[in-house]
C-alpha cells in the first residue's frame, strides 16, 4: 500500500463515513462548527478527523515487532482547526464539559511544549500530536496560534483507543494548520512516538489503524523492518459475517495501570528476549520478532510461517530455568542470572523511563502468548484470503484461541471480559475475545449479519442488565454494536 501519500481532504461526508452514518455525522459536525463559531468568534479553517480501531486478531505483539490485524471503527476524535498569525497560543476546548478549556504557548524550537506525563490531564494528549508534528518541522521558525473545538466518541480507557485517536486528529490538525509536508506514515511514526510522552509505552497498532484504515477492509500491520500496512479484504462468507463489539464498562486506563499492566508486559517480553537470544546464541536483542527471525533464519528451512512459530516454540519449550517462586516468575536477580545483564543495567534500560512495580516477571508465559498469538495472526490472514468452505467457524476459533491465551499467559483479561465472551459464545458468535490492552475495555465478536440483534439482546440481558442495571436504553445501545471495518485519518473542509 503506498504509504507516503498525504492525508487526503474531502469536502463531503460520505467519503469518510458509511451512508448508514451520515445522519448522525452531519448534525455533529453542524454542532461543532456552531459552538466553535460561538466560542471563538469565528469559523473554523477545517476540521482534521481520526478513527479509533478495534483489533481483529495480534493483541500484545505488536510492540514485540509482530504484525497485527486492527480495522478503524467509526467512532472517531475531530478537531475544527483555526490559525492565526497574530500569535503562536494553542487554545483547546472540549465539547465535553468534563474536560476545561486549556491554553498553552509554543516554548520555542528546543522544548516546544512541555508535557508532565505525571498528571493524568486531557490536553496532554493534544500535546503530545502537536509536539510530535513541530519537531520534525524543520524550517518552521514560528507555528501558527492555533483555536481549537474537539469532539471525540471513542469511549476512553475502552481498548478501541481512544488515545492514539487524539493523538493522531491533533497531529494532523498541527500539520495541516502549518502546512507541514508530511506523509501517512511520517504521521503515524512521529504519532506513535509522540503517544509515549503520556507514559505509555505502547506499541504502533493503533496509529497505525487509525491513520491508513479503509472502508471495508482490514488492515495487516507490520512493523520490521518499517512500518508498512496492507489492505485485508474480509471475507464474503455465507452466510455474510458481522462483527459486533461489547464495552465491558471496566475502565482500563493505560496510564494509571501502567507500571503493574501494560508496561510491565512490555519489559517481561524484552527480557524473554535478551534470555532467548543469549541461550539460543542468537545476536542478542531484546525483541523477540528479532528473536524469531534470527532463529528462522539460522534454521534455514523455506517453511512455511506458521511451520517457522511451531519450530520455535517447540525448541523453547523446556529451555527457561525454574523459577524460585514456585510459579510465579522470576525475580529481578533470576532475570539479571538469565540474560547477564546486572540488576543495575536492567533497571536502567528497562524500568526507569515507564517506571514498573512487580516482584515477578513472568517470562514463560509470555512467551507463550506472544509467539502463539503472532502465529495466529498470520493464521487469521491467511483465511482471509483463502476464505475456505469453514471460514466463520476457523476465525472464531483463532479469536477464541486468542482470548484464551490472553487470559491464561498474558494476564490481560478481567472476568467481566470472560464473562460477555462466554455469553457470546453461547448466542451465535463463532469467537469472541477482548480487542486492545484488556484488563477491562472491550471485546470483540464474531458473528452473522442475521445474528447480530440476537446476540446484541443476549449481551444486554446477560451482562448489563445483571451488572448495570441502571443503564438507560441510550447508554445500553451506545455499549454494544455491530462495527463495520472505517476509513482513516482525513481533513474535511465540507462546511
Ligand atoms: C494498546 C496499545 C497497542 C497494543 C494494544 C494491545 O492498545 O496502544 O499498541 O499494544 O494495547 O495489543
Amino acid at each position: 500500500m503506498a504509504n507516503n501519500v498525504p492525508v487526503p481532504t474531502y469536502e463531503s461526508l460520505d467519503k469518510i463515513y458509511d451512508s448508514s452514518a451520515l445522519a448522525k455525522q452531519g448534525p455533529r459536525y453542524n454542532a461543532l462548527v456552531e459552538k466553535f463559531t460561538s466560542i471563538y468568534g469565528r469559523k473554523p479553517d477545517f476540521i482534521a478527523r481520526s478513527p479509533g480501531r478495534v483489533n481483529l486478531i495480534g493483541e500484545h505483539i505488536d510492540y514485540c515487532g509482530f504484525g497485527v490485524l486492527p480495522m478503524a471503527i467509526e467512532r472517531d476524535v475531530i478537531i475544527a482547526v483555526a490559525t492565526t498569525d497574530d500569535d503562536s497560543k494553542v487554545r483547546i476546548a472540549n465539547m465535553n464539559p468534563k474536560y476545561e478549556p486549556r491554553e498553552f504557548d509554543f516554548e520555542g524550537k528546543e522544548t516546544i511544549v512541555t508535557i508532565d506525563s505525571t498528571k493524568h490531564e486531557w490536553s496532554n494528549y493534544f500535546k503530545c500530536g502537536y509536539k510530535g508534528m513541530l519537531e520534525r518541522a524543520d524550517n518552521l521558525e514560528k507555528p501558527k496560534g492555533m483555536y481549537l473545538l474537539m469532539d471525540g466518541t471513542v469511549p476512553a480507557g475502552s481498548g478501541l483507543s481512544s488515545s492514539a485517536a487524539v493523538v493522531c486528529t491533533s497531529a494532523l490538525a498541527t500539520i495541516e494548520a502549518n502546512k507541514l509536508p508530511l506523509s501517512k506514515q511520517e504521521l503515524t511514526e512521529i504519532a506513535i512516538v509522540a503517544e509515549r510522552n503520556v507514559g505509555v509505552n505502547s506499541g504502533g497498532m493503533d496509529q497505525s489503524a487509525s491513520v491508513f484504515s479503509e472502508q471495508q477492509y482490514a488492515l495487516h500491520v507490520e512493523f520490521v523492518p518499517r512500518l508498512s500496512t496492507r489492505l485485508v479484504r474480509l471475507p464474503e462468507t455465507q452466510p455474510p459475517m458481522a462483527f459486533v463489539i461489547a464495552n465491558t464498562l471496566v475502565t482500563a486506563d493505560k496510564f494509571v495501570s501502567g507500571p503493574r499492566n501494560y508496561n510491565l508486559r512490555v519489559v517481561e517480553t524484552k527480557m524473554a528476549a535478551l534470555f532467548l537470544s543469549k541461550v539460543l546464541d542468537l545476536p542478542s536483542s531484546d525483541s523477540l520478532k528479532e528473536v524469531f527471525d534470527s532463529y528462522a533464519a539460522a534454521a534455514g528451512k523455506d517453511n512455511s510461517e506458521v511451520a517457522k512459530y511451531d519450530a520455535l516454540l517447540e525448541r523453547i519449550a523446556n529451555i527457561f530455568p525454574q523459577d524460585s517462586s514456585n510459579g510465579q516468575g522470576y525475580s529481578l536477580e533470576e532475570v539479571s542470572d538469565m540474560t547477564g545483564l546486572p540488576v543495575q543495567t536492567l533497571k536502567e534500560k528497562y524500568m526507569t523511563r515507564f517506571p514498573v512495580e512487580t516482584d515477578y516477571f513472568r517470562l514463560v508465559q509470555r512467551t507463550h502468548h506472544v509467539l502463539t498469538e503472532a502465529r495466529r495472526v498470520v493464521e487469521f490472514v491467511d483465511v482471509c484470503s483463502k476464505a475456505p468452505a469453514n471460514t466463520l467457524e476457523v476465525l472464531g476459533s483463532i479469536m477464541n484461541a486468542s482470548q484464551e491465551s490472553c487470559d491464561k499467559f498474558f494476564n490481560c483479561s478481567c472476568p467481566e471480559i470472560n464473562q460477555v465472551c462466554e455469553i457470546a459464545r453461547q448466542h451465535g458468535a463463532y469467537g469472541a475475545r477482548l480487542t486492545g490492552a484488556g484488563w477491562g475495555g472491550c471485546t470483540v465478536m464474531l458473528t452473522t449479519e442475521s445474528n447480530v440483534p440476537t446476540l446484541i439482546e443476549a449481551i444486554k440481558d446477560g451482562y448489563y442488565r445483571q451488572k448495570f442495571p441502571e443503564l438507560s436504553q441510550d447508554q445500553l445501545d451506545d455499549a454494544v454494536l455491530a462495527t463495520k471495518p472505517g476509513s482513516g485519518s482525513a481533513v474535511f473542509n465540507g462546511f
